[in-house]
Parts: structure tokens; C-alpha cells; sequence
């Protein structure tokens, strides 16, 4: 969603901005601007539309060494230049950038406005930059502080001021806000990404924080001027993470690396004598582990059917009773905290707004929340209880593949220690270790089928519609093939359980509405079979995903995509990154923006 960049230092700062606001893209946006000051003014200009309309209207030699830039995603008001930020006050002295949402806003206008101020915009976020003007007596830090106090909601905000030069107040809560220390500059960003390239050298900023800074140094207070002591960390990747090196899309990288990725999230975290694995950041005992009765696994999107996919896992290996929520359910469904129970919080970007405000409302409830998460430092590992990092590096493209894979990696570990302290003798362990070791290279085997699964893809992408179809530890896997199907194609999908079938979607199934079945050679194999055949008598054209050597699968269906043989746990790994080849190469024959499809945005931080 919104993104937010400041810069303050010697070089030139529209060029930085607009640069960092090129590394926020991904996160999904609709207009973006900067403003920056110079001889006491500051210059706005703000476009609709991709960023090379900003760049294209920013002058190549626009003076200023300070200023800041964002990307709107739209809530309040339609999407226009106008609309876009960065806000100014009526002096046109101060301008500020805002990420989250302020639910008071309409109160604070309409108070403002009988005191004479003039709106121009139809956005929630204007009346911060009015507010910080009205309280403003020569000192900007004081005025921020001063409009915080009569705020409602969330906020990520950087302000700045024409007669302040050199010189950024941001504050956060609810909306990340991170702070890059380089030499003789200094940044502040909605995320690490927007400054990598200048360094690694950051504090993240935590709720109620307000940091003022200059090229260098800062200080972080709360809003009513209590020092607050900061953390300086180092960013465990490259810049280079973020190029697309070489792949057109970072999406098609980003599938491409799965069996790196999968193989570093197992790493160091195996135990092949013991047949079981270790994870450092759970924060609990085995004691404690052995006490849990019952896990819940709280998520949103792509990361809910990791979750389910786990929860499914821990029943059957670890006979704990175990479900997947959604995040925006939970939360509202004033949830029973019971003491045995232990919860879990999956989230790639680890700022979800459902998930992050679902942990907060069960930890109310005295719930340990454990988090599941790929970016380090981010608000729910630093708000859970413990939790694992699953170190799938940068995900740039707003559909998630290898964060998936990674998500199901670090739960399968879990499940496999839990496993282990109760049903699983040593030697389960120990093929399940195993097993796990060949995921990496059985995703491998299914990545050199890339052009093969191209030819089915281009032949079936002018279909209106596809149903996707697996049964246990597949079914989930069945939804995520539909989501990504339709993330990125915008054809409709709707993943099922094959043996719902016949309850009522069976009455859609024709000769143009192919049916993707996942056919894993389990215990629910002949099933499925059956549930194939349902919908060849009906017409229906069938693409399985199989394991290598089923020939009756090739019998019935029109394609069959094979991936190896595997231990009958592992086959959610290889089939999902079938899928995922399978809707990228869709979205590609129709010309879609595989990377930043529309509508949608990588990190959801509003509800
Ligand atoms: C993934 O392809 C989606 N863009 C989306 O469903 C995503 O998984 C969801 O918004 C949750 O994000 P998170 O993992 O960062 O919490």
C-alpha cells in the first residue's frame, strides 16, 4: 500500500526520492509525489499514475537536499493528482506524507474549517498538514507533537518545513516507519527497500515514537518528549535481491528461486539424528510446547493457505488439534482464549493490518502469539511472542510464491518438533527429515518443466473460468492455485475441495471450464480419481498435476503436468509451484502486469 520516502542530506533530493519511490512500487499505488525544499520554499509536484509520470515532470536539475516523496494507494477521495501526496498547509510552508488512515478526520475538517482553513483535497490526510500549521510557533517537532494529540487512527507520517531546511519529523503509529542512517545523510521510509541502495543501517521506529532528524543524527521521543532509546540495526540482504537479474519479472525471479529460498529457511534448523528440528526464536520450552493442546493459525490471502495447509499437517502428524482463521475473522469474533491453546500469525510482510491487529486483540486476551514472517524487523515479529523468520529474502512481486514455499518450510519444521515430542517414533522422523531434504530439488524438477507448462498455459488462457481441486493437505493448495490464478490473470477462479464437487459446483462444469486436479499418489488418490471422472462425463476439460509415472491420471485428463515422487507429505511443495508457473505463464499470455496487478497491493496496512 502507500509508501513513504524522506531524504535529508547534501545531494540532491528529488532524485532520491523519486529513486526510493521506484524501490516502494511494488507495494502497490496509484499516484505518487514529492515535495522539497529549497531557499525557503518547498516545491510539490505530484502525478496520477505510474511513477514515470512523476519522473518525467520533475525537473532533471530541481534543486534542494531535503525533502519527501510518497505513493498513494487510494482510501479517501479518487484517485487524481490533486489527491496525492505530499499535502500542503495554506502557507504552503509545511508539507507532509501519511500512510494508514485517520478516522477522525471529518471532525478535525470541519473544526479547521470553521477556523478559515481551506481544503483542497477530498483526503483524510490533508488535515494533518493543517493541523501541524495551526500549532506551529517556529518550531516544527512541537507543532507535529501538538496535531498527534488530536489524532484518531493510524499513521506513518513524515513532515517537513520551507524554513526548517535539512530537517525531517516523522512519527508512527500503526504504519511502519523505518529510519536509514548513511553518511552525512539520513532517511525515512515506509520500508528498508526505499533506501537500501544508500544503507543498511537502520531503526525501525516503533508505535508512539516520534523521531526528529537531521543529516547527522536523530532523536526519538514520544509525543509528550519522553526520550525513547533506539536499536540500530543491519540489513541482512543486498540491493541486488531487488533487481530482477536477468528475468523479466520479478515474479518469474521470484518462483525461480524457491529451491534456494526453501533450502535457507531449512538451514541449520534440521536435526537428521534425532529426526526432528530445532527453531531458536519460539521463545518456549519443550515443557511449554508439550503442554499446547490445540494451534491456531492466523493469516491473510496466500499466507491463510500456508496456514491451513499446516494445520492440516499438525492433525495428522502431530495429532494436535489444529485450525487455520482468517485474520479479518478472528479479530471480530471476539475470539476464546483458551490457556492451552497456542496461536500462530503467518505473514509475509509482517504489517498486515487483519493479522497484525488479530495478534494484538488475542494478546489482550492472554494468548501466546508466535509469528511466522519474512520481513525482518517488521511490526508483527516485533510485537509477537516469539516466532520464526523464514528467510525467503525480498518479495517484490506482489503475488507471494516463494514466501509461500518459505511459510510451509518453517511449518513444517514446527510440526515435525511437535510431532516428534509426541505420536512420531525416530524412524518417521527421520524419512520425514528426509523428505524434506529433497523438496528443494523436486521443486527443481518441476521449474525445468517451465516451458512445458507454458504450451498448456497459452492453450487454455483464453478461458473465462477454472476450478481448482484437491483434497487434504492439496485442498489448500488447490485455493492458493485459484488466488494466484486470479491475482495475477484477473480470469475467475475458485479453488475447492474435489469432494465438494458434486454438492453444487459440478452444475457449472462444461466443455470451456477446465478443472485443475491435484492428484498426489496418497490415500485420497482413487477419490479424486473418481472426482476427475465426474467431470469428464460432464465435458469438462482436466488439467491434473500428478505424480510422476500415475498413467491412469494421463487416461482421463486432457494434460497432465508430473511432478516427482515424493514422500506423500511433501507434495503440497511441488504441486503449488506447478500452479504458480501455471498462472504466470496465463497472466503472461494475456499481456498482464504480472508484477503489479491491478487494484491490488503487496503489504494490506488498512483493514
Ligand atoms: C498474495 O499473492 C497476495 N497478494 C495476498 O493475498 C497476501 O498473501 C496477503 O495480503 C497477506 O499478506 P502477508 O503475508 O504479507 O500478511
Amino acid at each position: 500500500m502507500c509508501g513513504i520516502v524522506g531524504y535529508c542530506g547534501e545531494k540532491d533530493a528529488a532524485g532520491i526520492l523519486v529513486e526510493g519511490l521506484k524501490r516502494l512500487e511494488y507495494r502497490g499505488y496509484d499516484s505518487s509525489g514529492i515535495s522539497v525544499g529549497y531557499n525557503d520554499k518547498l516545491s510539490i509536484i505530484k502525478k496520477k499514475g505510474k511513477i514515470s509520470n512523476l519522473q518525467a515532470a520533475v525537473p532533471s536539475d530541481m534543486p534542494g537536499t531535503f525533502g519527501i516523496g510518497h505513493t498513494r494507494w487510494a482510501t479517501h477521495g479518487e484517485v487524481n493528482d490533486l489527491n496525492a501526496h505530499p499535502h500542503s498547509d495554506n502557507s504552503g510552508k509545511i508539507t507532509i506524507v501519511h500512510n494508514g488512515i485517520i478516522e477522525n478526520y471529518i471532525s478535525i475538517r470541519k473544526k479547521l474549517k470553521d477556523e478559515g482553513v481551506k481544503f483542497i483535497t477530498e483526503t483524510d490526510s490533508e488535515v494533518i498538514a493543517q493541523l501541524v500549521s495551526k500549532f506551529y510557533e517556529g518550531d516544527l517537532e512541537k507543532a507535529v507533537k501538538e496535531a498527534l494529540k488530536h489524532l484518531k487512527g493510524t499513521y506513518g507520517i513524515v513532515a517537513i518545513h520551507a524554513d526548517e531546511p535539512n530537517r525531517l519529523i516523522g512519527a508512527r503509529n500503526g504504519s511502519p516507519l523505518v529510519l536509514g542512517i548513511g553518511e552525512g545523510e539520513m532517511f525515512l521510509a515506509s520500508d528498508v527497500t526505499a533506501m537500501i541502495s544508500y544503507t543498511k543501517q537502520v531503526v525501525y521506529m516503533e508505535d508512539g515514537d516520534v523521531v526528529v532528524v537531521d543529516k547527522d543524527g536523530f532523536r526519538t521521543t514520544d509525543i509528550r518528549d519522553n526520550e525513547r532509546d533506539k536499536e540500530i540495526s543491519t540489513v541482512g540482504w543486498d540491493v541486488g535481491e531487488m533487481e530482477k537479474e536477468g528475468y523479466p519479472t520479478f515474479m518469474e525471479k521470484e518462483i525461480f528461486e524457491q529451491p534456494q529460498a526453501v533450502l535457507r529457511g531449512m538451514k541449520g534448523r534440521l536435526d537428521p539424528d534425532q529426526g526432528t528440528a530445532k527453531l531458536g526464536g519460539l521463545n518456549m520450552t519443550n515443557r511449554e510446547l508439550r503442554m499446547v493442546n490445540r494451534v491456531i493459525i492466523l493469516a491473510a490471502g496466500t499466507s491463510s493457505y500456508s496456514a491451513m495447509t499446516c494445520a492440516y499437517l499438525l492433525e495428522k502428524i502431530a495429532r494436535i488439534p489444529a485450525s487455520a482463521e482468517l485474520s479479518s475473522e478472528i479479530r471480530y469474533k471476539n475470539p476464546i482464549v483458551d490457556p492451552g491453546t497456542l496461536y500462530f500469525v503467518v505473514s509475509q510482510s509482517g504489517e498486515t493490518a487483519d493479522s497484525l491487529y488479530a495478534m494484538r486483540e488475542l494478546q489482550r486476551k492472554g494468548a501466546t502469539v508466535l509469528g511466522i514472517c519474512n520481513v525482518v524487523g517488521s511490526t508483527i515479529p516485533r510485537e509477537s511472542d516469539g516466532g520464526v523468520y523464514i528467510h525467503s529474502g525480498p518479495e517484490i512481486a506482489v503475488a507471494s510464491t516463494k514466501a509461500f514455499t518459505s511459510q510451509l518450510t518453517a511449518m513444517y519444521l514446527f510440526s515435525l518438533i511437535m510431532a516428534r515430542m509426541r505420536d512420531m517414533s525416530i524412524s518417521k522422523g527421520k524419512a520425514f527429515v528426509d523428505a524434506l531434504s529433497m523438496v528443494p530439488e523436486n521443486i527443481n524438477k518441476v521449474l525445468e518443466q517451465n516451458e512445458y507448462i507454458k504450451t498448456i498455459a497459452d492453450k487454455y488462457a483464453d478461458c473465462h473460468s477454472f476450478f481448482f481441486l484437491g483434497r487434504g493437505l492439496t485442498y489448500p493448495i488447490a485455493l492458493e492455485g485459484a488466488l494466484k490464478l486470479k491475482e495475477i490473470s484477473y480470469i475467475h477462479a475458485e479453488g475447492y475441495t474435489a469432494g465438494e464437487l458434486k454438492h453444487g459446483p459440478i452444475a457449472l462444469i462444461n466443455e470451456v471450464t477446465p478443472s485443475v486436479f491435484l492428484v498426489p499418489d496418497d490415500s485420497l488418490r482413487e477419490k479424486i480419481i473418481s472426482n476427475m471422472k465426474e467431470v469428464k462425463a460432464r465435458k469438462g476439460p482436466i488439467i491434473a498435476v500428478a505424480v510422476e509415472g500415475d498413467t491412469d491420471v494421463a487416461d482421463i485428463a486432457d494434460e497432465v503436468i508430473y511432478v516427482p515422487k515424493a514422500h506423500e507429505l511433501m507434495y503440497p511443495f511441488s504441486m503449488v509451484v506447478a500452479l504458480q508457473v501455471f498462472a504466470y505463464h496465463t497472466a503472461v499470455a494475456l499481456d498482464r502486469n504480472v508484477d503489479q496487478p491491478r487494484n491490488l497491493a503487496k503489504s494490506v496496512t488498512v483493514e
